[in-house]
């Protein structure tokens, strides 16, 4: 309790009251005790919370809805009528309190992907949560401790494959600026209300039992699927044909998507970010897809990287970047004179997502616009190397956790450590630990795994990320410092590959 004794003592009788009522809905169990598990994220929240710190209100709305994405109208769910949905700002250090009114026919929760928030407001049902009820509504309220670039999006089923997904923006107070505008820019592959909704979608993976050919057991090529014609899959292109392949990911996918969106605009009828030449701008780059990683490039124009998921990196220059799902990155780039495509290309897919960059006149692109760019130098953020104030202190490790990454395509089911999420053994650890992870991944797909309520630190880089690539038959440590208490997703951002099992839990010993 030491923190509450200190925090009472700089903020008086107010401070005390809010900094007790931290904990007490979920810490609270039937018989009016607070669990030590509970007492613990209460603490921890407690830690993260400033003296004066602003609270930021909002309000989601999850409901049906008939959006417009420009090349077709589509009957989806989203937070509101617009796809990505609202924008949240906050400074680091700001409590979000968050009102969610579920309009959906079906329960819902909401994650807010790579904040380190406390336990119980990290949106998982059955970890962290109960459901949120079909009419129900829930409170989100959490400390926000780090600036950078999160997004937010349920964490119930396949609904992040609807329209359900949002970007955060933490702003840093000390932020070094040297920029003149910003543009937010979303990525995402789509599907909902062009046939399919991704719960069909998902039951049409389960159904493709056709060939039984295994994926991954050692190196058979994913995407051999012998029986499986083009257009078993609701006449869709199908899934895992043999031209769901990357040089740069091996295993790109396993579903095609008829449309690749930014900021919730189709191909042939994209938006238009205005700017001026000469002007310094800085673009988030969020993937909020499903199953598609994009190779993003802007025509006529280098970017220089400088943050992944939300923390600053070694600034560098590149023609194009590859975005996993649940990644993001933030660029740098001068504008140059006309008008130029930025392209964000569906990896190892038929496809892409385009957005208009507009600083004088001419013609706007077209959509199947193929700037020279995405073909040149790729950056991945395991190329990124950390700055140097985000690297984690040099210290020994307590703790090592294997995560082998596997999986079938028939059966269609994803594994870690051989089990699917019900039966997986959680990965224990105990607060102030230094932990590392060795993800193994025993398959020819990639997959971006995300660790939920940690940045952790690539060793050999240090670059700091919660959600990064691990290629085909590759192996790559991480390393995190144990201070977050409570019991944390660790999954792979393939919604389907989660959804069917490749996720388990980092566990806190209470
Ligand atoms: Cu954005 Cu558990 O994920
Ligand atoms: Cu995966």
């Amino acid at each position: 309790m030491a923190h509450l004794t200190r925090r009472s003592l700089i903020r008086g009788a107010a401070g005390l009251a809010g900094v007790l009522s931290l904990g007490s809905v979920a810490a609270c169990s039937s018989d009016g005790a607070v669990s030590p598990a509970a007492k613990a994220v209460a603490q921890a929240e407690a830690a993260r919370r400033r003296t004066g710190a602003s609270v930021v209100r909002a309000r989601l709305t999850p409901r049906r809805v008939t959006l417009n994405l420009g090349g077709r109208v589509v009957t989806t769910w989203a937070y509101g009528d617009s796809v990505p949905g609202p924008l949240l700002r906050v400074t680091a250090g700001d409590v979000l309190r968050v009102e969610v009114d579920n309009q959906l026919p079906a329960e819902t929760s909401v994650h807010w992907h790579g904040i380190a928030l406390r336990n119980d407001m990290d949106g998982v049902p059955g970890m962290t949560q109960g459901p949120i009820s079909a009419g129900g509504s829930f409170r989100y309220e959490f400390t926000v401790p780090d600036p950078g670039t999160y997004f937010y999006h349920p964490h119930t089923g396949v609904q992040l494959d609807r329209g359900l997904y949002g970007v955060l923006v933490v702003d840093d107070p000390a932020e070094p600026g040297g920029y003149d505008d910003e543009w937010v820019v979303v990525l995402d592959d789509w599907v909902d209300g062009t046939g399919r909704t991704p719960d069909e979608v998902l039951e049409d993976l389960r159904a493709s039992t056709a060939g039984g050919g295994m994926n991954g057991m050692g190196g058979m090529d994913h995407g051999s699927m012998p029986g499986m014609g083009p257009g078993s899959m609701g006449g869709m292109g199908g899934m895992t044909g043999e031209g769901m392949q990357s040089r740069l990911l091996g295993g790109a996918g396993d579903v095609e998507y008829p449309h690749y969106l930014v900021n919730g605009r189709t191909a042939d009828a994209p938006v238009t970010l205005t700017g001026k030449p000469g002007q310094r701008v800085r673009i988030r780059f969020v993937n909020a897809g499903s199953d598609t990683a994009f190779r993003v490039a802007l025509g006529g124009h280098r970017m220089t990287l400088t943050h992944s998921d939300g923390f600053p990196v070694v600034p560098v220059p590149t023609d194009a970047l590859l975005v996993g799902m649940g990644e993001r990155f933030d660029v740098m780039v001068t504008l140059a004179d006309g008008v130029f495509p930025l392209v964000a290309s569906a990896e190892g897919k038929k496809g892409q997502g385009v957005a208009v960059v507009r600083t004088g006149a001419g013609r706007a692109p077209a959509a199947d616009v193929q700037p020279r760019e995405l073909t040149r130098r790729v950056l991945l953020g395991s190329d990124l190397k950390a700055a140097a104030d985000v690297r984690l202190a040099d210290r020994s490790t307590d703790r090592e956790h294997d995560l082998v990454l596997g999986g079938s395509m028939a059966p269609y089911r994803w594994t870690i450590n051989g089990e699917t999420f019900a039966d997986a053994e959680p990965l224990d650890v105990g607060e102030g630990e230094r932990v590392r992870l060795r993800f193994v991944n025993n398959t020819m797909m990639f997959h971006p795994m995300h660790l939920h309520g940690h940045t952790f630190a690539l060793r050999g880089s240090g670059v700091r990320k919660d959600t990064v690539i691990v290629r085909p038959m590759q192996t790559l440590e991480v390393d995190l410092d144990a201070d977050n208490p409570g019991q944390w997703a660790a999954h792979c951002h393939n919604i389907y590959h989660a959804e069917t099992g490749m996720m388990t839990t980092l566990s806190y010993r209470a």
